[in-house]
């Protein structure tokens, strides 16, 4: 799992893992930065990490292929991006780009970047969501795995929205890794199905 900060989808991912039904394993956490809350959970785990910042290289793709070995080291069968707030390039999506999801706090084709929750609420929807995706090339465009809706209320701001938000969002990141890792996964152009 790659992360950049709270790691509080990387927990649900590891609560999930402690259940040996579940059928998964996290078997590295990696960050672009360090000393924040998501390593120390990977520690409390006792699961590898590892970290690259991207000021730690000469060049941007010089950071994207130490990322891209250090995923590949571990030999992960998925690489899940939560909150992860770095855009990888093209070495690390030739070599992971088939399986490499990411999560976003808003219905995707709607309010892509940095601000999912802030631009949605001041866009005025009454609901918005999470989703999962595939990453492609560009940011939060590339196909879609899954998704929830959640209700805004009048009186939200922020944080109520995000709190609201992010627990719809470990739900459906535990159900949706699960039902991958058992089910495997297949991708027509921008349709991806689970389930064989
Ligand atoms: C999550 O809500 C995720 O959707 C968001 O960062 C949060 C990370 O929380 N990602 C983006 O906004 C990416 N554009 P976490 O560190 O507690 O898992």
């Amino acid at each position: 799992m790659l992360v950049s900060g709270a790691g509080t989808n990387l927990q649900a991912l590891l609560d999930a893992c402690a259940d040996p039904g579940y059928g998964a394993a996290v078997v590295a956490v990696g960050a672009d930065r360090g000393e924040i809350p998501a390593l120390d959970r990977a520690a409390a785990a006792g699961i590898p990490t590892f970290v690259h910042r991207v000021s730690d290289f000469p060049s941007r793709p010089g950071w994207d292929a130490a990322l891209t070995a250090a995923c590949a080291e571990h030999e992960p069968d998925l690489v899940i991006s939560a909150g992860f707030m770095k855009l990888v390039g093209g070495i690390f999506l030739d070599r992971f780009g088939d399986r490499f999801i990411n999560t976003h706090p808003a219905l995707l084709p709607s309010f892509p970047g940095m601000h999912g929750v802030r631009d949605a609420l001041a866009h005025g929807v009454k609901l918005t969501g999470c989703t999962i995706f595939l990453v492609d090339e560009g940011t939060d465009s590339g196909p879609i795995i899954a998704q929830a809706a959640v209700p805004v209320h009048d009186d939200d701001d922020e944080p109520a929205l995000r709190e609201r938000l992010q627990q719809a969002e470990r739900a459906l990141l535990v159900q949706t890794v699960g039902r991958m890792v058992s089910e495997g996964w297949s991708v027509q152009g921008r349709k991806v199905r689970i389930g064989r």
